[in-house]
């Protein structure tokens, strides 16, 4: 498994709201911190609040990094769930078959390695919130299980003989546009239809300015309360597009702040340059949003020496996404260092103690 993240060691605790280099609102939703002042997030955070109390299965979209998982937390955080256990699983970062015994549980015996019995994450998540990041990933025979599940019928655990029910909110995200994946026959139409009963869309980066100079003084702020931006630093940081949204930003402002020599960040440390936006252009067409992406991409693997397992991780998707986008763009393996393959990313392994522990509100 991958060494944690430095970035993630090096978050502290959140700035207390109304501190002079936070803007309201900012709120942790079980651990992770919300900055938002666009009135697109704010409309979208009360539609979240209004949403919480009910027990309707909420789909989130959005581009990668945009902070899908945060309203995923902030749900559970404003659900009358909020003292009960939320768990959360990353579709993208296991194989199909470790995904069902993942999901489901397994008793002992039923398969080699299965030394004795263990509790699914839909048990685990029994009267709390079961959170399924990228569910565009599912193959079709989970999704068929998992509809199944969803519309109440009992399943048993992998070799298991008694059946099981459970209660738990569903709450999904992806980066994949779902309908045509539909359309295409790689999502069954009735599962999205479950898993959507409320459709919450997380806008770019690019699509709610207003957010981005917070968010950027937040990040330095909790890196660093002592450093501070120059004038053409906040303006680059500013006029930059942010194509890999806030998780690009964040890792940009700490990268440069790690590198920084004094306490004021240069713009030089950003290195963003020759991505400035257009100001207020209308939305980008499909292709010109392929482009960006796969100029991330490679502008990522350049930073990181063609590591696939690492530039994976600093654009926040998994490595069998990062993949399929390389065979998708056309960009060759022979041109990159191509890491040995690392054991899947597994947060509920990492987490699964915690998570599995009541979270109070
Ligand atoms: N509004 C926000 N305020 C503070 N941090 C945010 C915000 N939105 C996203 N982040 C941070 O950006 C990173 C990516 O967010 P995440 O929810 O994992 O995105 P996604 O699931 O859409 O890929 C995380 O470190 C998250 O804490
Ligand atoms: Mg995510």
């Amino acid at each position: 498994m991958d060494a944690k993240d430095p970035i993630e060691q090096s978050s502290s605790p959140m700035v207390p709201p109304g501190s002079a280099d936070c803007v309201e609102p900012c709120e942790a939703y079980l651990g992770m911190p919300a900055v938002y002042r666009s009135e697109a997030m704010r409309e979208l955070m009360s539609v979240v609040v209004r949403v919480a109390r009910s027990n309707a299965a909420v789909l989130i979209t959005g581009e990668s990094g945009v902070g899908k998982e945060l309203i995923a937390r902030a749900l559970h955080h404003h659900s009358l769930r909020c003292s009960k256990p939320w768990v959360d699983v990353n579709c993208a970062a296991l194989p199909e078959h470790l995904i069902e015994s993942e999901l489901f549980g397994y008793e002992k015996g039923a398969f080699s390695g299965a030394q004795g019995p263990k509790q699914g994450l839909f048990e685990l998540a029994d009267s709390g919130t079961l959170f399924l990041d990228e569910v565009g990933e599912l193959e079709p025979r989970m999704q068929v299980k998992l509809l199944r599940v969803l519309d109440g019928v009992p399943y048993f655990r992998l070799g298991g003989v008694r059946k099981v029910t459970v209660d738990a909110r569903i709450v999904t995200a992806t980066n994949q546009n779902l309908e045509e994946a539909i359309r295409y026959g790689r999502f069954r139409s009735d599962l999205y239809h479950r898993l959507a009963q409320v459709h919450l869309h997380v806008p770019p980066l690019r699509e709610r300015r207003e957010d981005i100079l917070p968010l950027a003084k937040f990040f330095l702020h909790q890196h660093d309360p002592s450093m501070r931006f120059a004038l053409a630093t906040v303006e680059a940081i500013a006029n930059h597009d942010w194509p890999g949204n806030v998780r690009e930003l964040r890792n940009t402002i700490v990268r440069a702040a790690l590198l920084a020599d004094g306490k004021e960040l240069p713009p030089t440390l950003l290195s963003i340059s020759g991505k400035v936006s257009t100001g207020q252009a209308a939305a980008p067409q499909a292709n010109s949003l392929e482009a960006m992406e796969r100029e991330m991409i490679f502008r990522v693997l350049s930073q990181t020496g063609g590591h696939h397992a690492k530039t994976a991780k600093v654009l926040g998707i998994s490595r069998r996404t990062l993949t399929r986008k390389l065979k998708a763009y056309g960009i060759q393996n022979e041109n990159h260092v191509t890491a040995s393959r690392s054991e899947p990313e597994r947060r509920t392994d990492r987490k699964a103690p915690q998570l599995a522990t009541p979270v109070r509100g």
